[in-house]
């Protein structure tokens, strides 16, 4: 490397006195090199390359031997990124002219030359050769960074991909939710229409967005939309948009759900409280694959997958006439149903577990987990409202409570007490837990009547006793007989 950090200017001319003069004019803002013919230029372009190179080169056309603009052509074939300028008198214009494009002239300076024009002329020249290397180096490194870009949005894919998918559904190894995870797997390649049933807070959100992260649709859009909750006109205007003026209040252009699913899924839930209006327009579209936004002179031809959801039995609404039969059937190429979380009780401590975990992030509060007495009141549960009933339960839960273990006082009194009678099923199961004789049943249900009493009153056997309309001393008895005791 050239110790003076200027920039390196060439200069060649075979008239010495002209040679002096530009040297005089540039020397202050560069270090100048000079040459008296294109031979010796060669020489000190040859020499100077490894110590940082020449970055600009000014030339006289007239020279003998070769003219100013051959010369610069031949400097372009080996050096290509110095700039180029050529210096000359009027006469020599023409075969610049046709020299220009050749040799990569980046400009041509008439003489007689004046110092003031030539040395902006050079310094603009060298900040171009400065942005020409900057180029240069950019390109490089975004063609190192294309793979390395590639690679991040690839592990975000898959992140995105695993936060989404079935591996997010909590089930036991037992539980009937495995099946439809599996025909999750199985259906989501394909572009086949699915509808999701179940009872309210069941999972079929979940199951939708599974699909679709499961699906070749998975780096596009995936749109909720909830159809129970507008009336006809407002869907529509959601669904398919609408134009400027198309009504009162449409102030401007809106783009429809669906165009912003284009080629991606468009989840639409609680399908089954539309109107017979709303299904035969949405029969149309799915049939067409083309829809008009409301006051839109052209139709928007769109590639969407549909995804619906019901908390109704669909089957039974077609046969009564409420649902349209040719729209449950566009609709439901596969149907699936999420089983109520009493039909799987195995999940139930995993998904107390679980939503626990989230539970604690959401309220930026921790804890060490439920008591085996919350744990067994929650697992015995019936849960009418599935999922969703059970994690505000246990959000609940944590933001009540002041210990680290969560005790079974904290439930709400429908959970901590499955009252007997309240239904026919948690009764049976219950007795049917029992064993031996009627005389060791009926104990053992004793046994459980009063450790559910002690549990609901913290443990405060004055109240247990009380409610239970035995003395203290007969409480006492009957912990010891059946081995009760506050954990
Ligand atoms: N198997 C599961 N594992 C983990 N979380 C679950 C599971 N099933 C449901 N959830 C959670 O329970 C809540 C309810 O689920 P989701 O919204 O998917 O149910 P839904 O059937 O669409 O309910 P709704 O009928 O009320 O719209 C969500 O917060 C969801 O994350
Ligand atoms: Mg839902």
């Amino acid at each position: 490397m050239r110790k003076s950090r200027l920039p390196a200017v060439l200069v060649v001319d075979d008239e010495v006195r002209s040679l002096e003069a530009l040297r005089r004019t540039l020397e202050e803002d560069f270090d100048v090199f000079t040459a008296t013919s294109a031979e010796a230029a060669m020489e000190i372009l040859e020499h100077e390359a490894p110590l940082g190179g020449i970055q600009l080169i000014v030339c006289d056309q007239r020279m003998p031997g070769m003219t100013g603009v051959q010369f610069l052509q031949k400097v372009r074939s080996q050096w290509p990124d110095a700039v180029r300028i050529i210096l000359s008198g009027y006469t020599d214009a023409e075969d610049i002219i046709a020299g220009v494009n050749d040799a990569g002239i980046y400009q041509y300076l008439l003489k007689p030359w004046q110092p003031e024009q030539l040395l902006l002329t050079l310094k603009t020249a060298y900040s171009v050769w400065r942005m020409q290397q900057e180029n240069q180096r950019l390109s490089l490194e975004l063609r190192a960074a294309e793979p390395v870009l590639k690679k991040r949005v690839e592990v975000k894919h898959q992140r995105v991909q695993s936060a989404f998918g079935t591996g997010n559904l909590v089930r036991a190894p037992a539980s009937p939710l495995n099946e439809v995870c599996q025909l999750i797997e199985r259906i989501a390649p394909f572009d086949l229409s699915v509808l999701i049933s179940g009872e309210s807070g069941t999972g079929k959100e979940m199951v939708a967005r599974a699909i679709h992260y499961a699906s070749t649709r998975a780096d596009k859009a995936f749109i909720i939309e909830n159809c129970g909750a507008l009336p006809d006109q407002l869907l529509e205007a959601e669904l398919f948009g609408y134009k400027r003026g198309a009504f009162t209040g449409a102030y401007e252009d809106r783009i429809g759900l669906f165009q912003q699913a284009d080629g991606g899924t468009l989840f639409l839930d609680e399908i089954g409280e539309t109107s017979p209006a709303f299904q035969v327009k949405l029969l149309r579209v799915l049939q067409e694959g083309e829809f008009r936004p409301l006051g839109g002179a052209r139709p928007v031809s769109v590639d969407v997958r549909v995804l619906a959801a019901t908390n109704r039995d669909l089957e039974t609404e077609v046969r009564e006439g409420r649902f349209r039969e040719d729209l449950y059937y566009r609709l439901a190429t596969v149907s699936l149903n999420v089983p109520p979380l009493r039909e799987r009780p195995m999940d139930i401590p995993l998904l107390a577990q679980r939503l626990l975990a989230s539970a604690q992030q959401g309220l930026g509060k921790s804890c060490n987990g439920l008591s085996s007495e919350a744990a067994a009141c929650i697992a015995a549960y019936r849960w009418p409202g599935n999922v969703r009933e059970l994690q505000n339960e246990i959000l609940r839960m944590l933001a009540l409570s002041d210990t680290p273990v969560l005790g079974a006082e904290l439930l709400s009194p429908r959970v901590l007490r499955t009252p007997v009678g309240e239904t026919q099923e948690a009764d049976l199961s219950l007795l049917a837990g029992l064993q031996g004789s009627l005389k060791e049943r009926l104990e053992q249900l004793e046994a459980q009547v009063v450790k559910e009493t002690l549990i609901r009153h913290r443990w405060n056997k004055s109240k247990a006793a009380l409610e239970l309309g035995l003395s203290r001393v007969g409480l006492r008895n009957k912990l010891e007989r059946y081995g009760l005791e506050k954990k």
